[in-house]
């Protein structure tokens, strides 16, 4: 396996990835936020160059510093061929598997090799298949019926960051926060408030360039807010060249239905979010 850092190298892998889409999101996503600037300092691991078989995207070792931290030591997985992804998150040096970590990839194979890795290393692994929603042309998306008399756009500022670690889910503790922090202060979003100032809805992207995080506060529902902040997020990660795309969990009607009306296409790959967090002798 390789670190890849040379420019030109990964200019020529972000080619290679965009022309295996939308198979290569999220690793795609990585990719190109690293050949743009790379806010969270990840870096791109191969099995071999330059015929890369299998792609893996991580943070540089220094910048997680807690062991437990699955939101920032966040990774994403591409192959073209299973036994090298296998090899590669095998590779002691490219997944350090005793600490927290998550990975996304769109392959069945890549979970299927997750799955038994972590059984032989008796280490947890929690799974969340996401459906895959990509928009096919972001340049039609309609402008949004909210109400600008009443609400206005803007993008989120660090802040504002408790107020969306407390309505996250997935949510609710100091690492979340601080992964939030970073999300506002690294990557596109957007938020609308109102009058008084007061936080109504917002989304964001993350270091995978996916959307995320899309949330309106119950009492304003329904009333075109997540539209205006999606589409908002959307242009922005469009007119730099990234894909529009999330995962939904199947179950949540209201957001697949609300992306779906913007024009999103529901793809059949499934989107798998791996939590791995070590075994308890491992922890420290
Ligand atoms: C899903 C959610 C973000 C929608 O926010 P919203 O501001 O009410 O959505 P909008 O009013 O902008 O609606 C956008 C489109 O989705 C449709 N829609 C919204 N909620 C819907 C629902 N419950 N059922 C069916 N369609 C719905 C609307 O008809 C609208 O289409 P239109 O503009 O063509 O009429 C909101 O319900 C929410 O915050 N849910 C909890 C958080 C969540 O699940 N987030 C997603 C995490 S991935």
């Amino acid at each position: 396996m390789l670190i890849l850092n040379c420019p030109s190298k990964l200019q020529l892998l972000e080619g290679l990835l965009r022309r295996s889409l939308p198979h290569t999101l999220p690793a795609y996503g990585a990719v190109m936020h690293i050949n743009r600037g790379n806010p969270v300092q990840h870096e791109v691991v191969v099995d071999s160059w330059p015929e890369v078989k299998a792609v893996l995207t991580r943070p540089r070792q220094e910048v997680v510093k807690d062991n437990l931290d699955y939101y920032a030591n966040l990774h994403a997985a591409f192959y073209w061929d299973i036994d090298a992804c296998q090899a590669l998150l095998e590779n002691a040096e490219a997944i350090d598997w005793g600490r927290a970590f998550q990975l996304q990839g769109l392959q069945d194979g890549m979970y299927e090799a997750t799955k038994s890795i972590a059984e032989t290393k008796c280490v947890h692994l929690e799974t969340y298949a996401y459906q895959t929603l990509m928009h096919p042309d972001p340049s039609t998306l309609h402008p949004s019926r909210f109400r600008s008399d009443v609400f206005h756009l803007g993008i989120l500022s660090p802040s504002q960051a408790t107020l969306l670690n407390e309505a996250w889910d997935f949510g609710g503790n100091d690492r979340s926060l601080r992964y939030l922090d970073s999300l506002i202060r690294c990557f596109p979003s957007a938020c609308l408030v109102d009058k008084a100032g007061q936080l109504i809805s917002w989304n964001l992207s993350d270091p995978m360039a996916c959307l995320t995080h899309g949330y309106t506060l119950p009492q304003y529902r329904g009333q075109g807010c997540v539209r205006a902040v999606a589409q908002a997020i959307a242009g922005k990660l469009y007119s730099r060249g990234f894909p529009v795309y999330c995962g939904i969990l199947a179950e949540n009607q209201p957001s697949k239905q609300a992306l779906v009306r913007m024009g999103f296409h529901i793809l059949p790959e499934t989107y798998y979010m791996l939590i791995v967090t070590p075994a308890l002798n491992l922890q420290n």
